[in-house]
């Protein structure tokens, strides 16, 4: 894939930004020089840091109040990467909404919300706007996860059967998840290796989880298409372990991504010569062997930054572009946002019972 930097761009698109804290200076305004934007203007509550981001990233004007600044750059676009308030609710609900009222299509970091409601009343906002909300979930941009993406597509791979899952992180006991500050850490983490297995598997029709006493959980999942699944949250793991790993089974092959970086593609074809007890050597025939794809790591190459194996140069490339196109997301959309807070909720639940993931199943 050739990437276009911002400066060989034909048309770029104009956008203003709210937020200008840490994640946004460290991750996301970097993402312009690789992404046709033309950035108008920042906002943030702290004038001090819009006015240093502006200098940073090269925004023509600065604000403190995000609704004069719709008001006064009319934007096509908006990149929102905002924190909690006092209670812990994310702040993307109110301001994605203000900004579609304003004309605007809008790119919003995660946790998009707190609930199911919110998410609806973007989607009708959507709807009677006409303007989209493309959500922060970086792991479906992920090189290793499209690569997989792209190989258990492959009709020779058959249809998924099973998928696993990990990915770090503890759920507050039963007591303390009605508190919206106590659950924030996990809503704020959920969504990633839930997006992946959206991104992967499917829609979820139900799950099932077991927590351990120090909140490490391990979730059975099903799948609408049938397969099933399991994510493992462990919590109280060696500190600097690869957080994630995920294997993803076909019918006759596997894909295997560790520590997102490494992505090995497990062939289809036959065991090797002499059969069970005769076997002298492990080695099938070549077409059949394990494939493994990893960053060589020593050349100044696009391929080998976090800024785009975190996906976060290709999320914001991909909202520019739908932007241009005037089409909503397919990948990272409120759609996707709905389930993952559908899922959300149910961990609110009693653990230890079968819970429904309802929505369209179709
Ligand atoms: N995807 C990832 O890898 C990743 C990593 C880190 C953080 N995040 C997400 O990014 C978001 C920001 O995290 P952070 O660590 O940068 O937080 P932060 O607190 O450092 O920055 C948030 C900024 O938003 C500003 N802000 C809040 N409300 C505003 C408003 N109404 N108008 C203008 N500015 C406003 C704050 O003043 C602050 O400067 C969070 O949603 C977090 O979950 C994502």
């Amino acid at each position: 894939m050739t990437i276009q930097y911002n400066q060989d761009s034909p048309r770029r698109v104009r956008l203003a930004a709210i937020g200008c804290g840490g994640h946004a200076i460290r991750n996301i305004f970097p993402t312009h020089v690789y992404a046709p934007v033309d950035l108008l203007a920042v906002c943030d509550l702290d004038r001090a840091r819009a006015e240093h981001c502006a200098r940073m990233f090269g925004a023509g004007r600065v604000y403190s109040d995000y609704a004069q600044m719709l008001r006064e750059q009319r934007p096509e676009a908006v990149q929102v990467v905002t924190n909690y308030d006092a209670q812990g609710f994310p702040r993307y609900p109110q301001i994605a909404i203000d900004c579609m009222r304003a004309g605007c299509h809008v790119w919003i970091e995660k946790p998009p919300a707190a609930s199911v409601a919110q998410v609806q009343e973007m989607i009708r906002v959507s709807r009677e706007t006409r303007r989209f909300v493309a959500v922060g979930f970086k792991k479906m941009f992920f090189p290793a996860n499209v690569k997989a993406k792209e190989i258990i597509s492959r009709p020779g791979f058959g249809p998924l059967s099973t998928i696993t899952a990990r990915y770090p992180q503890g759920l507050p006991p039963l007591s303390e998840r009605g508190d919206q500050a106590r659950i924030r850490g996990f809503l704020d983490h959920m969504v990633h290796p839930w997006s992946v297995l959206r991104y992967l598997a499917g829609p979820t029709r139900s799950i099932y989880v077991q927590r351990a006493a120090n909140g490490g959980t391990i979730t059975s999942i099903q799948f609408v298409n049938g397969a099933v699944g399991s994510l493992h949250m462990p919590q109280g793991a060696g500190i600097g372990a690869p957080l994630e790993r995920t294997e993803i089974v076909g019918s006759g092959g596997s894909v295997v991504i560790d520590n997102n970086i490494r992505v090995t593609f497990y062939r289809p074809g036959s065991a090797p010569e002499g059969g069970y007890g005769r076997s002298g050597n492990f080695f099938g025939a070549d077409e059949a062997a394990a494939v493994t794809w990893e960053p060589e790591f020593s050349l100044g190459q696009l391929y080998n930054k976090a800024i785009f194996l975190l996906g976060y140069a290709p999320e914001i490339r991909y909202f520019c572009q739908c932007v241009l196109d005037n089409r909503a997301p397919e990948r990272g959309n409120l759609e996707d946002a709905l389930e993952l807070l559908r899922i959300h909720e149910a961990y609110r639940q009693p653990e230890g019972q079968c819970l429904e993931i309802t929505g369209d199943h179709s």
